[in-house]
């Protein structure tokens, strides 16, 4: 974990191995840095003049200070045109910026605030999005490796500088910055873990964790589970000789005159498909079914830390599926906890079944405000979308709302998918209530339209994260592998809830 502090005081004046700098496009027009007291201007000179930084968005050049100020290096970093700079660019060029400055084997980095205040911005926002930049962009996971080690390096502190903004705003931004960023952390280690480290049991274990910070904790096992009827996430863990785990985390039900709000994420910690098999050809990637549970286990670590003041239930429906002796099959008809009946069509239709029933106890037990779920649900949704967004589904303009404000200030791209009820007809089933597949055509909207039978009227948002869950290359602050998609959002949504 990177410390992170603030200073006010000049970075110049300061002896660290590494500065980051940022520079408009066309850097002798670039008020800030041509004035710098003449002394950051006469470093990066010749590099500008020779035509070698050009300060377009995302360029990246290390020019050395030889003595003439307290960094020992400038890593100068392009943020483009003046007008087109926002907090989600400012993000995206530090990522860039950060596994430049990891790579280099700098243990510390500076950072001066005033020069990347370009916009109509907070010293709090700004310090946030700096600690965002830095922090998403530099991650990566070694845990599983034994070999070379040496060659992974990492920052490990950042000093936010700047000598006369207030160091209490620039605090706040830079811990809320890094609580969140460790948060989507959390969630890219979790989802891109392994199916045989990260079994329903060791997010059980995760949740539990969250007992440190006030958060109560119940996980019902596959008897329990029984017990109570939740018949259709049962179904999916008959196959599995791994312990299923229902997981429930419940942050701030002690505050008074505070509205609750729900979080269910799928955690499928491997999903074969089931009878209804997958193809062996990136199959390895079905390890990653349990982002949506990873995502909301990170959101509540977030929820918890910044102390938000709301009432947050989280519902992580975790099991393996797999192909078995005991597995359901195609054309069983499953009871569900709401009491319902399903037709199973194809057992790798897992993940709405068990979201079904973790959506109906949430609106049961507690009647929220609203629900959001998380769920690598359809590779539909890979198809419509790509990698680049989440798409969702609402019944509710007061979600949809919602969570458009916060995909404005996250960043975090999410398009507004149609759930209109004529899709049903493809649901329609000859033995039971309703079939839980309804074929290729729409076949995100049609598992959105069966999630919407668990939903008991609440409010309420599905958020397909199937195609945005893996970044395919390094990009801005998402390095290569899990993206942690939607943590930021659903913590912005929260901790705006009032406003
Ligand atoms: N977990 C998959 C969806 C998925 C596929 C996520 C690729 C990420 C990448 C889900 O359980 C699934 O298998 N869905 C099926 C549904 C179909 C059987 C109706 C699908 O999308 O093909
Ligand atoms: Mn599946
Ligand atoms: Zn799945």
């Amino acid at each position: 974990m990177m410390k992170i502090s603030t200073l006010n005081k000049y970075l110049s004046e300061f002896d660290i191995p590494l500065a980051i700098v940022g520079v408009l496009e066309n850097p002798k027009e670039d008020p800030i840095i041509y004035d710098e007291q003449g002394k950051l201007w006469k470093i990066i000179q010749e590099t500008v003049e020779l035509g070698d930084f050009k300060g377009k968005k995302g360029d990246l050049t290390v020019v050395y200070s030889k003595g003439q100020i307290g960094p020992k290096r400038i890593l100068l970093v392009g943020l483009g045109k003046a007008e087109k700079i926002t907090l989600e660019s400012i993000r995206e060029v530090l990522g860039n910026a950060s596994r430049k400055a990891r790579d280099l084997d700098v243990k510390k980095v500076g950072i001066c605030v005033d020069i990347f205040n370009r916009g109509d911005f907070t010293v709090s926002e700004l310090s946030e999005a700096l600690v965002q930049g830095i922090a998403l962009g530099s991650f990566q996971d070694i845990e599983y490796r034994t070999k070379d080690l040496e060659k992974y390096k990492f920052i490990e502190e950042l000093i936010l500088f700047s000598p006369d903004y207030s160091i209490d705003e620039m605090k706040s931004g830079a811990d809320s910055g890094q609580t969140i960023s460790e948060a989507v952390n959390l969630c890219r280690k979790l989802a891109w873990g392994p199916a045989n480290f990260i079994t329903p049991t060791r997010l059980a274990e995760e949740a539990k964790k969250l007992e440190e910070h006030g958060v109560k904790t119940t996980i019902i096992n596959r008897k329990e589970a029984e017990e109570i009827g939740l018949g259709s996430y049962l179904a999916v863990a008959k196959g599995t000789e791994e312990p299923p785990k229902f997981i429930i985390m419940d942050y701030g039900s002690e505050k008074q005159d505070v509205e609750t709000v729900a979080l269910i994420g799928k955690a499928i910690t491997f999903d074969s498909g089931g009878i209804s098999i997958k193809p062996g050809q990136n199959m390895e990637k079905m390890k990653a079914d349990m982002t949506g549970g990873a995502v909301v286990i990170g959101a509540m670590n977030a929820v918890a830390k910044l102390g938000l003041d709301l009432h947050v239930v989280a519902i992580v429906p975790a099991t393996d599926n797999m192909p078995s002796g005991k597995a359901y099959h195609p054309g069983d008809i499953i009871k569900s906890y709401s009491g319902q009946t399903i037709e199973v069509i194809n057992t790798d239709a897992e993940g709405r079944m068990v979201l079904a029933d973790a959506l109906t106890y949430a609106a049961k037990h507690y009647q929220p405000k609203a629900m959001f779920d998380f769920a690598t649900l359809t590779g539909a949704m890979m198809i419509a979308l790509g990698e680049h967004a989440i798409g969702y589904f609402s019944n509710h303009d007061f979600v949809v709302e919602k969570l458009e404000n916060a995909s404005k200030t996250s960043g975090e791209r999410i398009w507004r998918m149609p759930l209109w009820e004529v899709y049903d007809q493809q649901l329609k089933s000859d033995v039971a209530d309703m079939k839980h597949t309804g074929g290729r055509p729409a076949g995100s909207i049609t598992a959105a339209r069966f999630l919407s039978k668990f939903t008991m009227e609440v409010p309420w948002a599905h958020l397909d994260i199937a195609g945005a869950m893996e970044q395919s290359s390094d990009k801005d602050y998402n390095p290569k592998g899990s993206k942690g998609p939607g943590v930021r959002l659903i913590v912005d949504l929260l901790r705006n809830w009032k406003a």
